[in-house]
């Protein structure tokens, strides 16, 4: 589906789809303008509202995640933020893990606060802790897993089930898992969105954001994009389409370099602990065995010796850029600790498990011995 997904989306006889750049389209009639006009969605009646470029890769996902229908957005956090506000109004309740992408945690904790939301953070370990949360009033759980940045699992199916029975919807973050190793919706989750920028692109080239699940829900999220404006640019759906073709491919082999770099480093005398969702010792990995068919691309770990090292260490590596993101071809580190120092104080940065020595390692697609060799290099010093 990778591959062939788009077909009945795409022009007749093109082999790779072109780019659809322009605005809008005209219609024959004042009727076809006003079907135009009021379908969903519409590929062809004027940007914001669709774009053929959108409808080949959107096609894709919502194969691929098992949905009825997806929805492009400009950003991974367009896509959040655009679907609680389609989904909640004033004097709901929203549950979210204390454990999340930081913007969706300014999301729960600021931004939906000021409409009236009340919001509540659980420790998503501990699915007592969904139970003991919801109230009455909750209408959404934002879920996340595994979760940034110590690779947290969240059992997506007992915390679906416990939401549907109460009548909430679950919107859960599949960025890190991507749909090649975890389908929530297959495990009872309403809705799943990504940040599309990550592995769906693959190469660090384009933002985007996506959110699938049931059509009639979807369509709601489309109306209030149509608000809201966070919509993504035709050449960026073009370009998402194309690291999509390959997204399987590429995740094998993020899957197999994370698993070799965190077996490597599990053990080693330079490091206290490894979070990898795969080690036996993850304190998730049965939840993540039983939903998960491979265990994605990001491991953290922590050094011993602390702030310092973990700075010097990422100084002495030679294929691992110092940078934000995930999902890349090419391998991707960060230094927790140092970079929210700014947002965080010490005793929130322990809270949220970010120890002065956590090093974030988000795996690209080199040859895993290349990889290995290079941390351990690195963490000895001789790199
Ligand atoms: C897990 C996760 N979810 C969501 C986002 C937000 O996506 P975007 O940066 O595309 O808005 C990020 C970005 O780093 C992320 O890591």
């Amino acid at each position: 589906m990778l591959i062939h997904g788009d077909e009945a989306a795409r022009p007749d006889g093109a082999v790779t789809p072109p780019i659809t750049q322009g605005t809008n389209w005209a219609a024959a009639s004042g009727e076809e303008f006003l079907a135009m006009a009021t379908e969903p969605l519409h590929p062809d009646f004027y940007n914001r509202a669709g774009n053929p470029n959108h409808e080949q890769a959107s096609a894709v996902i919502a194969q691929l995640e098992g949905a009825e229908r997806a929805l492009l957005t400009a950003t991974g956090m367009g896509a959040a933020t655009t679907a609680a506000l389609a989904l909640v109004r004033a004097g709901d309740h929203v549950i979210g893990q204390r454990s999340m992408y930081a913007g969706v945690t300014s999301l729960l904790l600021n931004l939906l606060p000021r409409f009236g939301v009340e919001c509540t953070e659980v420790d998503q370990t501990d699915v007592g802790a969904f139970e003991a949360a919801l109230r009455p009033n909750t209408s959404l759980v934002l879920l996340e897993s595994p979760s940034n940045p110590r690779l947290e699992v969240t059992d997506l199916a007992a915390v679906a089930e416990l939401a549907r029975r109460h009548g909430a919807l679950t919107l859960a973050d599949n960025t890190f898992a991507t749909p090649i190793n975890q389908r929530p919706l297959e495990l009872g989750v309403d809705l799943v969105w990504h940040s599309a920028t990550k592995y769906m692109g693959g190469h660090a080239d384009l933002m985007a954001g996506v959110v699938a699940g049931p059509t009639e829900i979807v369509e709601r999220i489309w109306n209030t994009t149509q608000v809201v404006g966070a919509v993504l640019a035709p050449f960026n759906a073009w370009l998402l389409l194309r690291g999509l073709r390959t997204l399987s491919l590429r995740v094998d082999r993020h899957n197999k370099n994370a698993t070799a770099l965190s077996e490597a480093l599990e053990g080693h005398p330079a490091v206290s602990r490894v979070y990898y969702p795969g080690l036996a010792s993850h304190p998730g990995h049965a939840v993540a065995a039983r939903q998960m068919s491979g265990f994605g691309g990001v491991l953290a770990f922590e050094l011993e010796a602390g702030h310092e090292a973990a700075d010097a260490f990422i100084s002495r590596l030679r294929y691992a850029k110092r940078a934000a993101s995930l999902g890349n071809v090419g391998s991707l580190v960060v230094h927790p600790a140092a970079m929210w120092a700014h947002a965080m104080t010490p005793a929130q940065l322990e809270s949220a498990g970010v120890s002065p020595g956590l090093v974030r390692f988000a795996t690209g697609i080199e040859h895993p011995n290349d990889l290995v060799e290079d941390v351990i290099g690195a963490l000895e010093g001789t790199g």
